[in-house]
C-alpha cells in the first residue's frame, strides 16, 4: 500500500525570480486555492497517511503557514466562515512532517533526506510545479501500482521540439495507456530522445532508489539528478512503468506557465 509522500520544495525557483525570492511559489494561488493545498488534496483523496514536506530554512514561511496562530484565531473567533478557512490547514498539518534540505543540492538530494522514513516498499513522490487537474494522477498511478507491482512514472507525450526540456522515458510495450520503461533520458537533444514521452511530476518508486541516491555524486550542475537514481533502480532489476494519466497537466515552474495555469483553472 502507497500511504507516505515526499513533495520536495527547498528548489530555490530561479525561474521565477524575483517573485519567489521571499514569498516560495508553492504558496501562491491557483484558482482559489494554492498550489501546495491543491497538492495535499490529491494525497488526501488517494489515500496518503504521511507527507514529507523537503523545505530549506529559506522557505520557513511554509512551515509557518500551517502554524496555529492564537492572536489570529482570537480576532476571528466570531466569524465562523473565516475560522473554517484557516482551521483546514490544522486538518492537513496533522499528516505533515517538516524536513530541512540543508542546501539545494537537487531533486535527487531532496528525495534522499527523507531515506530513513519511509517504511513500506513504494512511495509516492510529487512536485508541486506539475499541477495536474480533472482527474487525481497519484490515484492512477497508485492502482498502476497494484495491478504490476512496479514503480510508476506519470507521462504524456509532448512535442519532439520540447524534449531537451523533460526527462524523457524509452519503452519495450505500450498496452493502453501503460507503458514498459526501459530507459530514463534526462533533457536529451531530439536526436538522443528514446520517445517523445515526458516525465511529469508524478512518481511511485521502490525505496531502493535511496542506495542509488547516497551514492550518487553532484552532477555538472552542482546538483544530484533523480533520473539517474531511478535509471540505476532500472538497471538493477526494478520494473518501471509509464502512467499515461488523464487529467490535464498545468506547468508552474515558469511564469508563462503559471499565467496560462491560471487563466485555466479561473475561480476553480
Ligand atoms: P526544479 O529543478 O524545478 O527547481 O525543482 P526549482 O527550484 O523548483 O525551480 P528553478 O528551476 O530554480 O526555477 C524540482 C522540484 O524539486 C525541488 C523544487 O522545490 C521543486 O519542487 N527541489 C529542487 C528541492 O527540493 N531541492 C533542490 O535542491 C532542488
Amino acid at each position: 500500500m502507497i500511504t507516505q509522500a515526499i513533495i520536495p520544495l527547498a528548489g530555490l525557483g530561479t525561474r521565477m525570480l524575483p517573485l519567489t525570492k521571499a514569498f516560495p511559489k508553492e504558496l501562491w494561488p491557483l484558482g482559489k486555492i494554492s498550489i501546495l493545498e491543491r497538492i495535499l488534496i490529491e494525497c488526501n483523496e488517494a489515500g496518503i497517511k504521511e507527507i514529507f514536506l523537503i523545505i530549506s530554512k529559506r522557505k520557513n514561511i511554509i512551515k509557518e503557514y500551517f502554524e496555529k496562530d492564537y492572536e489570529l484565531e482570537k480576532k476571528i473567533s466570531k466569524d465562523a466562515s473565516a475560522i473554517k478557512k484557516i482551521s483546514i490547514l490544522q486538518e492537513y498539518r496533522k499528516k505533515i512532517k517538516f524536513i530541512y534540505q540543508n542546501s539545494a543540492k537537487g531533486l535527487g538530494d531532496a528525495v534522499n533526506t527523507c531515506r530513513k522514513k519511509i517504511k513500506s516498499d513504494h512511495f509516492l513522490l510529487i512536485l508541486p510545479d506539475d499541477i495536474i487537474i480533472d482527474k487525481n494522477c497519484s490515484r492512477e498511478l497508485i492502482s498502476v501500482h497494484k495491478t504490476h507491482k512496479s514503480s510508476v512514472l506519470a507521462t504524456k507525450k509532448i512535442k519532439k521540439e520540447y524534449v531537451s526540456r523533460y526527462g524523457i522515458l524509452g519503452f519495450s510495450k505500450k498496452k493502453k495507456d501503460v507503458l514498459d520503461i526501459n530507459k530514463l533520458v534526462e533533457k536529451p537533444k531530439i536526436s538522443e530522445a528514446p520517445s517523445s514521452y515526458a516525465i511529469i511530476g508524478r512518481y511511485i518508486l521502490n525505496k531502493k532508489i535511496f542506495k542509488f541516491l547516497s551514492k550518487a555524486k553532484i552532477g555538472k550542475l552542482g546538483e544530484i539528478q533523480i533520473t539517474d537514481a531511478m535509471n540505476d533502480l532500472l538497471l538493477s532489476g526494478e520494473r518501471f512503468n509509464g502512467c499515461i494519466f488523464k487529467g490535464k497537466y498545468l506547468d508552474c515552474g515558469t511564469l508563462d506557465g503559471y499565467i496560462k495555469s491560471f487563466k485555466e483553472v479561473g475561480a476553480k
